[in-house]
């Protein structure tokens, strides 16, 4: 396995464009926030130096009200739609105008721990801004205190099934002709349908023309759903921001309310239906009856609950490889497309820290079989769960991180 750590280094300074680092070439040609931090803590088991500029950069593109992009379009690239123009992102840097998981603020406290000479100068200069973003969540986002997403790519699982309900409500009318270009990258079964394409980029000539004002967005935006990835990062993020605060000092005033506020929301989304979280339409308050793999992120989150070990048990031992993003028992299984089915090694990451500290039985076997499926298959952006077939974009940055922070 040393040549599979000497493969993920490469990867990283194969993928780094100076200050930040595309996913992978051809498919991901820009900076983009949750693969950004994982990146970040992938160069810290090396160059920690290089891990903090990673943070460092993403967050110059941080807008006025202190959102996060989701992309940042720091040089034009023709190989993706939709750029800039089609975004009409109103921050300091060409951007998206929706943002993604707040997991910066996590991974910057795991490498601030690694080095705290290094890191503290960072720490607090990244402080108000990282607190100016989770802000903002809880400004905008809140539905009985979980975070909702207002477009199938802020929660970063683009087509789960969990979106499947508010998407067909959706008419895109008017979104006109487009040239996507991710199937030229990759294969199209793996991918999002056309049926979903429309309405992702319908909902950002949306956001466009209301130049992102999430006063008129929260009006307008028919998609507005309650989601366990964004409501359990955004409580974890917390509760690192919390603890680094206090630890160099920094003004914390408030954040004890806001996590009390996120852990009411993070009981809200527990479906009894299906005993598991779930996500939950609010503009209709029909639940998405979905167990995926954001449902078993309430460890991460620092909270244990025996109904989802039980659902975490089921899936494990219907799959091989880690934890599928979607229900493999439910009709709508997929597991080479995208986030229907396949097995992600970022979210079995995150899921298995919080497996491992909350001194889960099942730590150790979900950290052994991301293992053995990087192993096997490579560094893709996802995999088959039942086979491993590698899928997606290959030489994926992600990947690489996960092996070298914690897999590997
Ligand atoms: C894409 O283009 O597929 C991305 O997931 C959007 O962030």
């Amino acid at each position: 396995t040393i040549d599979l750590h000497k493969q993920a280094r490469d990867i990283l300074k194969m993928n780094d464009r100076g200050g930040y680092t595309i996913p992978t070439k051809g498919l991901y040609p820009y900076q983009w926030n949750w693969d950004s931090a994982f990146a970040a803590l992938g160069f810290a088991q090396f160059n920690i130096d290089r891990a903090w500029q990673e943070l460092d950069t993403l967050f110059t593109a941080q807008w006025d009200d202190g959102m996060v992009p989701h992309i940042v379009f720091h040089k034009s690239d023709p190989g993706y739609y939709p750029g800039p123009d089609v975004w009409g992102g109103i921050g300091p840097l060409p951007s998206s105008g929706i943002t993604q998981p707040p997991i910066a603020a996590t991974m910057a406290r795991l490498i601030f721990e690694k080095d705290k000479t290094a890191g503290e100068a960072h720490i607090r200069a990244l402080f108000p801004k990282m607190r100016a973003w989770h802000q903002w969540f809880m400004q905008w986002r809140l539905d009985q205190g979980a975070v909702c997403v207002t477009h199938p790519w802020e929660a970063g699982r683009d087509n789960t099934p969990e979106w499947d309900g508010p998407m067909e409500r959706i008419d895109p009318i008017g979104v006109g002709e487009y040239e996507r270009r991710d199937t030229k990258h990759v294969d199209g079964s793996m991918r999002p349908t056309k049926f979903d394409y429309d309405r992702y980029i319908w909902l950002v000539q949306m956001g466009k023309r209301l130049n992102w004002d999430q006063q008129q967005l929260l009006e307008e935006n028919p998609f507005r759903v309650a989601d366990p990835t964004m409501t359990f990062t955004l409580l974890r993020a917390q509760r690192d921001l919390l603890a680094l605060g206090v630890e160099l000092g920094l003004d914390v005033n408030g954040l004890d309310v806001e996590i009390a506020t996120l852990e009411k929301g993070a009981a809200s989304l527990w479906n009894n239906n299906i005993q598991s979280y779930d996500a939950r339409d609010t503009k209709t308050g029909e639940w998405a009856n979905c167990v995926s793999n954001a449902s078993f992120l309430c460890w991460y989150a620092g909270i244990d609950s025996a109904g989802q070990s039980e659902q975490l048990q089921r899936v494990l031992d219907k799959v091989q490889f880690g934890v599928p993003s979607h229900d493999p028992e439910s009709p709508k299984f997929d597991g080479r497309r995208y986030w229907r089915g396949p097995t992600w090694a970022v979210m079995n990451l995150l899921i298995g820290l919080g497996l491992e500290e909350m001194k889960h039985p099942l730590a150790l076997r979900l950290r052994q079989a991301t293992r053995a499926l990087i192993e096997q298959n490579g560094f893709a952006e996802y995999f088959d769960p039942q086979d491993g077939t590698p899928a997606g974009g290959q030489a994926f940055t992600w990947t690489a991180a996960v092996w070298l922070s914690w897999a590997g």
